[in-house]
């Protein structure tokens, strides 16, 4: 791929990612109708699919050959016929969106073959924005994003977002994070996969655990932990999909073998 088309893409990444963040401020001090997607625990508003139909328009119009995956699949072709696919969510952690007006976010993500080459993950009610290019490096707004600290297991503050409803508790998941909990400094949910994966990169988070996470709740997290010399692959060790459901182990790369060692050591019958 030629560097200007990378500028390109990021620019443009950038540039949705901020823009629907903003859009998505603007219609939370408006009232906008909530529904249940699946249970009571999984909502969607309109502030998602008209965010999701804006940032689209913007791709469209400047990439007219390139596929989009939206979690409210307003793309209206195959997205797997593409070389080049956006991966977004328009609000990620729309509980939040919804209950606390913080703590949400948008992700947007460039694959090129599969490879990862943009992602930008942007927090509107803080105006952070997380973002990294393939090779380039990772960003908060405009300082670099190294993770260069030491950390063990057990000094380590994981999250997860395992528990977010009752299917996890019926798969055996809560089980398996109690004994993490036990292992670590602590662990936290916040609520926006995109979110806790940014803050990984950023180092406010030392590892991010979750299984059955879509695509777009990964996407744009992974190129930005990867590029700030974090690790990221399936909870069982394996590469992580960029178009398919997956479990997700985002870490500081200095515990990662410990964790990876850990969950296998104590026979926890992990889902990949
Ligand atoms: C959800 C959030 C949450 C995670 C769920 C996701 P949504 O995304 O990322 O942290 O636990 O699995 O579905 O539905 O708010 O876009
Ligand atoms: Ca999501
Ligand atoms: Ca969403």
């Amino acid at each position: 791929m030629q560097a200007s088309t990378l500028a390109a893409l990021k620019e443009l990444a950038l540039q949705c990612a901020r823009s629907a963040g903003e859009l998505s401020l603007k219609r939370m001090k408006e009232p906008f109708t909530v529904e249940y997607k699946t249970s009571a625990s999984d909502l969607v508003t309109a502030v998602d699919k008209e965010v999701e139909k804006h940032v689209v328009g913007m791709i469209l119009q400047r990439f007219p050959d390139h596929g989009i995956l939206g979690e409210e699949r307003t793309f209206a072709e195959d997205p797997a016929k593409y070389e080049t696919l956006w991966v977004i969510d328009p609000i990620d952690g729309t509980t939040n969106f919804v209950h606390q007006q913080i703590n949400f976010s948008v992700s947007i993500a460039v694959y090129h073959k599969g490879e990862g080459l943009v992602g930008a993950v942007y927090d509107p009610s803080r105006d952070e924005l997380f973002y990294a290019v393939k090779g380039e490096g990772a960003y908060l707004n405009d300082r670099p994003l190294r993770l260069d600290r030491t950390v063990s297991l057990e000094e380590a503050l994981l999250c997860t977002s395992v528990f977010w409803n009752k299917r996890a508790e019926q798969m055996g998941i809560d089980l398996i994070v109690k004994k993490l909990a036990g292992k670590v400094r602590g662990m936290r949910l916040l609520g926006s996969a995109a979110l806790e994966m940014a803050y990984v990169a950023a180092g406010r988070l030392d590892g991010y655990v979750s299984l059955s996470l879509n695509a777009w709740d990964f996407g744009a997290g992974r190129i930005i932990v990867e590029e700030a010399g974090g690790r990221v692959t399936t909870m069982t060790g394996t590469p992580l999909p960029y178009d398919q459901k997956s479990s997700v182990m985002a870490c500081n790369p200095t515990f990662y073998e410990e964790l990876q060692h850990y969950l296998k050591s104590e026979n926890m019958d992990v889902p990949s």
